[in-house]
């Protein structure tokens, strides 16, 4: 049986500005759920009996580190767990994407799992860029995982068996702890919502 931990980063200064993309820092929401989550994953003021990630792997942005950074054990950054790259709409809001780029809002609207950003990703091109950070975590256990909506949508399917077409709606909320336990090739999702 194996265990992982997966999780957003805590919210971030362009989530409070409905911002994609970019490299904001944690906002104070952010900063207490990155202590509500080091208190249920082995960090100050957490159970001892409780449980402790062996691996702790974030994406190279600063909001997923500063996520674990009250957190025990050995940290690794990945550039396959780096947020959707979105092209010519990083930092911009989806008000400002629609107002500037009208047909690039439609095209993804007609078929957001395909769709490329300008200069950017697709979700295809996600799951296929997730796909080597998917093995690796088969190949460990108590692996904590935190990284960012759009890649977390596109792990978590592995798991859950989702279609291609439904990964890009799922939702992955914010301040949520999802604790997966996989019993032989099924798997259980446990949600942790933690209040911030
Ligand atoms: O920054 C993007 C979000 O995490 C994913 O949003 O629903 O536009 O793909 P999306």
């Amino acid at each position: 049986n194996r265990t992982f931990f997966f999780s957003r980063h805590g919210e971030s200064e362009f989530n409070v500005l409905g911002r994609i993309g970019g490299n904001a820092d944690l906002s104070s929401r952010g900063r207490k759920y990155s202590e509500n989550l080091a208190k249920q994953l082995g960090g100050p003021g957490s159970n001892p009996n409780g449980p402790k990630p062996r691996l702790i792997w974030t994406s190279e942005l600063q909001r997923t580190i500063h996520t674990v950074q009250n957190i025990p054990g050995p940290r690794t950054t990945l550039k396959d767990l780096n947020e959707i790259n979105a092209g010519i709409c990083e930092g911009l809001t989806y008000e400002e994407i629609q107002e500037r780029f009208p047909q690039e809002f439609a095209w993804r609207d007609q078929d957001k799992l395909k769709y490329r950003y300008p200069l950017g990703e697709s979700y295809l091109d996600l799951l296929q860029r997730v796909d080597g950070v998917v093995q690796a975590l088969l190949l460990n256990t108590d692996v904590l995982v935190v990284s960012h909506q759009a890649v977390l949508r596109c792990i978590l399917a592995y798991f859950k068996g989702s279609s291609p077409e439904e990964i890009p709606y799922v939702n992955v909320p914010l301040h949520t702890l999802l604790i997966v336990k996989s019993y032989g090739y099924d798997f259980k999702i446990e949600t942790v919502p933690l209040k911030v």
